[in-house]
């Protein structure tokens, strides 16, 4: 049996060598070898405790860590030479440092297993993807609080149902967004705390007889606690699953922020001017400038609600420990997490150069009997129990409809019509102004709230 044949690192008990398609069928460095930092730096620490445990010498870690930070360069500059046939990035670069600092080399997996080994690198790389997601969340928060201030002011119809429901402050209604990615920053802190255990020192699943030193390791890669059971570590994947829920939570909330904007860009409702770095347009209507930063970010949650459906089901029938479905788990980690981040950026880019139109949503306010529920919390005030009140205002409104004539376009007479408390100070809560400015209790429309929230929101983002 040739020996080139047969994998080296763990060729010695077979006797025929591995099928070529087996062999590209099992194998992960297409995909894994995007760990290759964090698995350099996880053997680092690995070496280092070794020596410090007695089992290398300072010599030996040297040469290792010597080698590795070759690799890394080697790597980085593209003259890196992957090989399916050593199946994963592990592998390949171990074998790679022995190339180049011989038979010490073969002494870096001493007491360790690629079952822990791989479970160390997703966390390590996972870790710091979630700290640049994080980071993209805030600058999106911050380009929203800053519209928000400037577009206390600015009404527009707030809707339910997608019908003109009453009088909002745009700012009040971005900050909505702005609420929901608090949640989602807070999700991904709090999920961060389990993805940043560590598993290394569970070796293949039982642990290893090497005196290894896990506090070691544990500190040098900034790890918050040691995994406390080998077989959880090196198998579960629970950490990858939290973060695409998290993920999947922030991408759905993307995804009705984008919704949102093309409604306000198409001509029906015309609410916004997204700048035109932001669109494209149509290969054959020369009129078309379409909305594609948010509608890819709308369909691209769907690849993220995959991925954690994809990483549950992998689970879900795993006896302990590792098993090899676990490197399934890769591509769909790394997709939600890019997809995600991508998607985060965008926003974080475009937000700050939407652009309203102010008299088109004041108009579209206007228009839609925004104030009804005013006028009829007026009747209340005045003493009427709120059902007729209710029922008064619906009869206006229908009048209204026939006439064409929004509320505060009637004139005193007839609006006494429908209620004879109707009086001339009518005309104050009928406006826009009087509508959002009644609103004015925490959480409320007011503008002077809404710059409320946004001095919170400010506060918030600055204690992060
Ligand atoms: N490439 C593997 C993975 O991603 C590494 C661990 C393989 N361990 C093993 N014993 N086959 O999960």
């Amino acid at each position: 049996m040739s020996a080139e044949k047969t994998n080296q690192s763990w060729g010695g008990r077979f006797s025929e060598p591995v099928d070529a398609f087996v062999a590209r069928f099992t194998a992960s460095v297409d995909f894994d070898k995007r760990l290759y930092r964090h698995d350099i730096m996880g053997s680092i620490a690995h070496a280092t405790m070794l020596e410090q445990a007695g089992v290398l010498s300072i010599a030996e870690r040297d040469a290792i860590i010597d080698g590795l930070t070759q690799i890394q360069a080697e790597i980085e500059a593209g003259q890196f030479d992957w090989r399916v046939d050593l199946e994963d990035v592990h592998m390949n670069i171990e074998a790679r440092l022995t190339d180049r600092i011989g038979i010490t080399g073969k002494k870096l997996h001493t007491g360790r297993s690629r079952n822990d080994q791989v479970a160390t690198d997703i966390r390590l790389w996972l870790r710091d993807e979630i700290d640049a997601i994080l980071a993209e969340i805030t600058r999106l928060q911050q380009g929203l609080l800053a519209q928000a201030e400037q577009h206390a002011e600015v009404i527009m119809p707030g809707f339910t149902h997608l019908q003109t429901a009453q009088p909002v402050s745009f700012g009040h209604h971005l900050l909505a967004w702005f609420e929901m990615l608090s949640r989602d920053h807070e999700r991904l802190v709090d999920c961060r705390k389990r993805v940043n255990r560590m598993p290394l020192g569970s070796a293949a699943l039982a642990g290893t007889t090497y005196p290894i030193q896990r506090e070691i390791t544990c500190r040098l890669l900034g790890f918050e606690a040691i995994g406390g059971n080998s077989l959880d570590g090196v198998s579960d994947r629970d950490f990858a699953i939290e973060f695409c829920a998290a993920a999947s939570l922030a991408m759905m909330h993307l995804s009705r922020f984008s919704e949102e904007l093309v409604l306000w860009t198409s001509a029906q409702f015309n609410f916004i001017e997204l700048p035109d770095r932001f669109c494209t347009g149509s290969s054959i209507m020369p009129q078309k400038k379409n909305p594609d930063v948010p509608e890819l970010v709308r369909g691209k949650s769907g690849r993220v609600f995959g991925a954690l459906t994809g990483l549950l089901t992998l689970m879900k029938g795993q006896p302990l420990a590792y098993n090899k479905d676990n490197q399934e788990d890769k591509e769909p980690l790394f997709d939600a997490a890019d997809t995600l981040r991508d998607s985060l950026r965008a926003f974080a880019d475009m937000v700050p150069a939407i652009r309203p139109r102010v008299e088109v949503m004041r108009e579209a306010a206007r228009r839609g009997f925004s104030t009804a529920t005013d006028l009829a919390d007026y009747l209340v005030r005045k003493g009427l129990p709120f059902r007729d009140c209710h029922e008064i205002v619906g009869h206006a409104v229908k009048y209204g409809v026939q006439s064409g004539k929004d509320l505060a376009e009637m004139s005193l007479d007839e609006l006494r019509q429908f209620s004879d408390q109707i009086t001339d100070d009518v005309f104050a809560v009928l406006t826009l102004e009087g509508s959002v400015n009644a609103r004015n209790h925490i959480g409320g429309t007011a503008p002077a709230q809404v710059r409320a929230a946004v001095a919170r929101g400010k506060a918030l983002l600055a204690a992060r």
